[in-house]
């Protein structure tokens, strides 16, 4: 991979025992506060599926990010798939187990019919996130054009869980 790309993945800071004892954090901070590797990184989440979508949805909160950077990066706009109380008309509800704890995440249905969506978020560790994120999607009658994700951690089952999901790094 490019220098760029090399350099970005030294930039995310492995944090023993957050936000409980027996979790590695892997903290992209450091990454995104960099110009080149976050412009580096926004471009490898894009570019397997350019041409291939028509809007970016990013998962509540650290998916944001990289979402919005990624669909300026492609030319569209961006959803927030977002965590239960916060979006004032959603229009699905999944419930999902996380690596540490449990979740819900809303939509709303705004969309064109039909619309092809590139899934973006942070980190894949047992993938209950992003498999509800592909869930929600799907239930509104959306297409998911693709599952983009920054960090992949391996050994945890979430690639099993989620499907073909493209991951720029993974430990
Ligand atoms: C974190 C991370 C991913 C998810 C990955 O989100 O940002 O979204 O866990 O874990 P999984 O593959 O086991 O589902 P979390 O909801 O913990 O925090 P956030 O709101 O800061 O994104
Ligand atoms: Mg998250």
């Amino acid at each position: 991979s490019s220098p760029a790309l090399v350099r970005a993945e030294s930039l995310i800071r492995s944090i023993p025992d957050h936000p409980e004892p027996g979790i590695l954090f892997r903290d992209i901070t450091p990454l995104l506060a960099d110009r080149e590797a976050l412009q580096a990184t926004t471009e490898a989440l894009v570019a397997p599926f350019r041409g291939s979508f028509d809007v970016v949805a990013g998962i509540e909160a650290r998916g944001f990010i990289l979402a919005g950077a990624a669909a300026i990066e492609a030319g569209t706009g961006f959803v927030p798939i977002r965590k239960a109380g916060k979006l004032p008309l959603p229009a699905a509800s999944v419930d999902y187990a996380l690596e540490y704890g449990t979740a819900t995440i809303e939509m709303h249905d705004d969309l064109p019919a039909g619309s092809r969506i590139l899934l973006i978020d942070d980190v894949l560790a047992t993938g209950g996130t992003l498999a509800a994120g592909r869930r929600i999607v799907e239930q509104l009658g959306y297409h998911v054009a693709g599952i983009s994700v920054l960090f992949e951690i391996d050994g945890l089952g979430g690639r099993d869980v989620v499907g073909d999901v493209h991951t720029v790094f993974r430990s």
